[in-house]
């Protein structure tokens, strides 16, 4: 284990939180991790109050775009014990975009030792109620105050702790797009890369004046196969099978799309990873057999779909029809609360 220096904060704000009125992603617990690398490697991992950070102008990551993250959360049992959801996967993911990205890895004593002392320190800040938990962000930001386009040779890792309560509150409508695109095959997109989600802001936008609350993103090539939804992977059930994009490069490897067919796939459902077009996503609806369509990712667990519309084309799904979607996210949100037992062996006590 590494030593992590502990700088406690003396002003607590978790008295001021309202743990029934959770919204996301606006609140952050006392303390932040904090790593650097320099010469070389990383050093100095200590804990800290959260604080804001003084950067050079010239800082990198502003103007280049060498930035990775991760979102993980954290839950607590009735009995106190904070738990980490498949921690594992998170690192190696981050450790896959840091690459990508041309950026150090992490050893798993630094992301792992932080997340878990954080975790351990701020177990208080983890909200009781189903559906909300502890969200927690690693990310690694390009130090350097140099303006050029080259790797940084230092770099800062971060973690901050946010108690969230539900992402969507309510099924949600997306449009296929058909004139952006996200990622293509070669790109980023499978790299939790900062520039992913910039470049989506512009036509989720336009989505959302037309009504909508995310954009579908389909294949850079073609406009042809589905790809993701804004944070989440994506999940189709037609003629009572259940369909997800494979992951192709372009799209993110997601935590939670693993769960989901490790835990279809358990409960006997027949999951089939492959491309999928949006055409035969249209004909499938025309003839009644594409009833199901829900998102799957971190922050929103599961999101019931209730629209899909590509150009005038509009597929209206029955709440009704909710099936697989609420068993997946009735699984998952059992396990993390631990009404569920974890025959899965997905999640462990944070270790302070
Ligand atoms: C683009 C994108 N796709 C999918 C996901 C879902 O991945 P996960 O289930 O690991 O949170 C996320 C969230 O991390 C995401 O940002």
């Amino acid at each position: 284990m590494i030593d992590i220096k502990i700088t406690r904060t003396s002003k607590s704000t978790l008295h001021e939180v309202d743990f029934s009125n959770l919204p996301f992603g606006k609140i952050t617990s006392d303390h932040m991790f904090v790593a650097d690398y320099k010469d070389g490697k990383w050093q100095n991992p200590r804990i800290e109050p959260v604080h804001e950070l003084s950067l050079h102008p010239s800082t990198m990551a502003l103007h280049y775009g060498q930035t990775v993250f991760e979102g993980m959360k954290a839950s607590i049992t009735e009995d106190g014990v904070p738990l980490l959801m498949r921690q594992e996967l998170h690192w190696e993911r981050f450790n896959k975009s840091a690459h990508r990205m041309c950026m150090p890895e992490i050893p798993a004593d630094i992301f792992l030792g932080g997340l878990n002392a954080l975790v351990y320190l701020e177990k208080d800040w983890i909200p009781k109620s189903v559906g909300s938990s502890l969200y927690l962000r690693p990310f690694m930001i390009a130090t350097d105050a140099f303006i050029g386009v080259a790797p940084s040779t230092e770099y800062k890792f971060i973690i901050l702790t946010l108690p969230v309560g539900p992402y969507y509150a309510k099924p949600i409508k997306l449009l296929a797009e058909h004139k952006y695109v996200r990622a293509v095959r070669g790109g980023v997109g499978e790299a939790k890369n900062g520039g992913n989600y910039g470049g989506s802001l512009y036509p989720s936008k336009l989505a959302r004046e037309k009504g909508f609350d995310q954009v579908l993103w389909l294949d850079a090539f073609n406009y042809e196969e589905l790809q993701e939804v804004g944070t989440m992977n994506i999940f189709c059930v037609v003629n009572g099978k259940i369909l997800t994009p494979s992951l192709d490069g372009a799209i993110l490897d997601g935590i939670t799309r693993k769960c989901a067919i490790e835990i279809l796939k358990r409960k006997g459902f027949e999951v089939e990873e492959r491309p999928i077009t949006i055409h035969e996503l249209i004909d499938a609806h025309k003839a009644g057999t594409f009833t199901e369509m829900f998102g799957a990712g971190t922050a929103a667990v599961v999101s019931n779909i209730d629209k899909l519309c590509y150009k005038d084309v509009e597929m209206n799904f029955s709440h009704d029809n909710f099936v697989i979607s609420n068993l997946v996210k009735n699984e998952i949100n059992g396990l993390r609360n631990g009404s569920i037992p974890d025959v899965y062996h997905w999640f462990v006590p944070a270790k302070g």
